[in-house]
Parts: C-alpha cells; sequence; structure tokens
C-alpha cells in the first residue's frame, strides 16, 4: 500500500478524479471500454462531483465507462433514498452521458435461493467485460471494504453478508434509527475487488485513523479485511491528514 496524505480531502478527491478522467480518455483513445468499480457513502462523493464537472464544463466522455457498484443493502428497493441506486444516481450517474446498460449495481430485491445465482453472475459479468481496470474503495470502521466485515475470506467473491453492529450503528443517521438499519448487504468479495488493476481507497477525518493504522501497519488478517490490500502491487490510500494522524 502506497499512501499520501493531502491537507485537504477537497484537493485530495480533485487528484482522484483526475486519475480516473485520465484512464477513462486513454482507453477511449485506444477504443477500449474502461470499467470501473465504484463505492458509495461520504467518502467519494466530491470524487463523483468532480467528475460530473469534468463532464459538464471539458467534455469528459463516459460513453466508454462500463461500472459496477461495490454493494447494496438487502433487502432494498431502488426508489429507496437510502439505496445505493439512488446515491449513485444522484451524485453521478444522472449527470453524465453513461449508457443505462453500463451500469451495474447489486439488485437488494433479488430475494431467496435466486441471489446465490445472482451473486455469481455478478462475478462473471465483471470478468465478461475484462476486469476491473479501477476501483475505488472508502473503509469502515469495522476495517470492511465493500461491505467484507471482519471474518470475510481472501477467497470470497460477491455475496450475501451480514452487516457488523458498527456498519449498522454508522448507518443509523441515514435511516433515522438503527432498527431501520437493514440487516444484510450484497458485496462484491475479497477477490472481486483484489482482481483490479488499479485500487484507490479514500479516508477522510479522525475517526478513520485508527482503523487507517491497523489497516496498513497492521497484520494481514480476516478479521480487519481492508489489510488483504497489502497484497495488491497497485494500491494508493489517498488520506487526509485526519485519517493518516496515526501512521508512524
Ligand atoms: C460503500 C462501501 C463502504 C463504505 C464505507 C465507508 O459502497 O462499500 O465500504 O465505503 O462504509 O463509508 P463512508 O465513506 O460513508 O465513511
Amino acid at each position: 500500500i502506497h499512501n499520501v496524505i493531502f491537507s485537504d480531502s477537497n484537493e485530495a478527491s480533485i487528484k482522484v478524479a483526475e486519475e480516473m478522467a485520465d484512464l477513462i480518455q486513454k482507453k477511449q483513445e485506444a477504443g477500449k471500454k474502461c470499467v470501473l468499480g465504484l463505492a458509495t457513502g461520504s467518502s467519494p462523493i466530491r470524487v463523483y462531483e468532480e467528475l460530473v464537472r469534468m463532464h459538464k464544463e471539458e467534455g469528459l466522455s463516459f460513453k466508454n465507462v462500463v461500472t459496477f457498484n461495490l454493494d447494496e443493502y438487502l433487502p432494498m428497493e431502488k426508489d429507496n433514498r437510502q439505496s445505493y441506486w439512488y446515491f449513485m444516481h444522484e451524485h453521478l450517474f444522472n449527470h453524465v452521458d453513461i449508457p443505462a446498460e453500463n451500469i451495474h449495481i447489486p439488485d437488494g430485491t433479488i430475494a431467496g435461493e435466486k441471489v446465490i445465482e445472482y451473486c455469481i453472475a455478478y462475478d462473471n459479468e465483471i470478468k465478461k467485460n475484462g476486469g476491473l481496470d479501477f476501483q475505488l474503495l472508502g473503509i469502515g470502521r469495522t476495517g470492511h471494504i465493500g461491505f467484507n466485515e471482519p471474518g470475510s475470506h481472501y477467497n470470497s467473491g460477491t455475496r450475501v453478508i451480514t452487516l457488523d453492529h458498527i456498519t449498522r450503528v454508522d448507518a443509523a443517521p441515514a435511516f433515522l434509527g438503527i432498527d431501520h438499519v437493514p440487516r444484510k448487504a450484497i458485496t462484491m468479495g475479497i477477490s472481486t475487488v483484489m482482481g483490479a488493476k488499479r485500487i484507490v481507497l479514500l479516508g477522510w477525518g479522525q475517526n478513520k485513523a485508527d482503523i487507517i493504522k491497523k489497516t496498513v501497519e497492521g497484520p494481514i488478517s480476516a478479521q480487519v479485511p481492508a489489510t488483504y490490500l497489502q497484497n495488491h502491487k497497485n494500491c494508493t490510500f489517498v488520506l487526509d491528514t485526519g485519517a493518516g494522524s496515526e501512521l508512524t
């Protein structure tokens, strides 16, 4: 893991958006699609805002972009304001020229036995598109990436998981109380994420400092799934001074 610490998350987000835009353009010039793995939550909001600005003001096109989101609550309707489907459309997809058929977000309405098949198909679709060129990540206080909570196996693929209590506590304000936070989610697996050619993890604020330290400096362990990223050859943590404050 390579760490880059910025004094300000705004400036850091712009740098990350620039890297993504460069990749999209390079692929476009080569006549290829650009396959992006995307995250929701507070961390990437400013990155998406900058990508939208580049689309509107600088003509950055998303015509060749194919996206796969990390996760979605289960159960969850698309038009629910708390859904990650809603989040992605509100912050990015509604404002750029990405073809609708290029967007993939785990479907929170899949129920029962069909869900296993659905998750396998999600990973297969990523493979069919040539794998993830770039994966954007945030990190949860449990050390989750996507919703790969403590206990997640290195070899895990896209699957249904049970959300950690801490994760549900952190999500409670958005749901107006923990009782309304779903107990499960569909998440890309660790192996799905690790298959990306390039990974950038965003970490902002003092309340991420402890988990960032454990992730970067601690032993690789299923107890802190983000530590698996230590084994990735092209992974950068983009942090602000708060999130990086406990690194030695
Ligand atoms: C979101 C996701 C999660 C978040 C993490 C941090 O798609 O996969 O791993 O990245 O929970 O969330 P924020 O950015 O809200 O602190």
